[in-house]
């Protein structure tokens, strides 16, 4: 007998969907409209990402989003959001430096934007910080391998847990993460079969970009499956749509329209 859909996501879900076999898509939103259209398609897990901060605001990384610019985003997506988890991105700079930081950020992001749940980039470095957050009953979800807050101190993108070391820090990571609490985890772009290894020795949802099928979950930014960005082609990157060049296509005809005089004709006139 097929399933019922879920009415509503929680943390609770994605462990049961995890048990159960049942994949976890989750897709970033920053906006009322985007995060509107991709909660009536069913996606599980919508997340207030500080990609924001590349796609939205055009900067080279996420490093300069602050936190209000996300609870900006994160206001505008969860008034939009019926049915999935709203998890939304600590951004560099408020979590880092101390515990009692971390948790006062979280509280704001909470509080001002009413999401479900945050999440932060690090391992066992930040686990005193991830405690205090869960320990005030803040639900947190991991991010490791690729961790883009920290672009300044690797220098490239690349695939991390490639080398033997990199990948048992990345695995004792994971579990501290599991240990400490937290209700999920993103892998992005490491080597499947070290998410293979990582599914098989640890127990919470973990949900890959770039990091193969041995997941629970996948993730993308939105901006890149619809093709609205075009000079990003990582091998992981499936897009769906090429709207960058279909909205070209309709604003030249628009501009065209506009200086031929064909805009507005009689039927659009009061
Ligand atoms: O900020 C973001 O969009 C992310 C995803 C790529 C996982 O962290």
């Amino acid at each position: 007998m097929k399933k019922a859909p879920y009415r509503r996501i929680t943390t609770k879900t994605l462990s049961e969907m995890k048990h159960e076999g049942e994949k976890i898509s989750m897709l970033t939103a920053y906006d009322f409209t985007f995060a509107r259209i991709i909660d009536e398609s069913n996606i599980d897990i919508v997340l207030v990402g500080d990609s924001a901060s590349n796609v939205i605001a055009g900067n080279e990384t996420t490093v300069p989003i602050t936190l209000d610019e996300m609870i900006y985003h994160a206001k505008s997506v969860v008034k939009a959001v019926k049915r999935a988890l709203v998890v939304v991105d600590l951004p560099f700079g408020t979590y880092q430096s101390d515990p009692q930081e971390a948790l006062r950020s979280a509280i704001r992001i909470m509080k001002e934007s009413g999401a479900h749940a945050v999440k932060l980039e690090g391992g066992s470095e930040i686990s005193d910080s991830i405690s205090k957050i869960i320990n005030a009953g803040i639900p947190v979800m991991g991010h490791l391998g690729l961790t883009p807050q920290s672009i300044y101190k690797f220098g490239t993108y690349s695939v991390r847990g490639a080398d033997k070391s990199e990948a048992n820090q990345l695995l004792k990571d994971v579990k501290k993460l599991e240990k400490l609490g937290c209700f999920a985890c993103v892998l992005e772009k490491i080597p499947s079969k070290l998410s293979k290894k990582i599914h098989k020795e640890t127990n919470i949802p973990l949900i890959g970009i770039g990091a193969g099928d041995a997941v629970d979950g996948q993730v993308l930014v939105i901006h890149d499956l619809l093709g609205l960005t075009n000079e990003f082609n990582p091998r992981f990157l499936r897009r769906y749509l090429d709207l960058n060049s279909t909205i070209k296509k309709a604003v030249k005809r628009y501009v065209s329209d506009v200086k031929s005089k064909k805009f507005p004709n009689k039927k659009e006139m009061y």
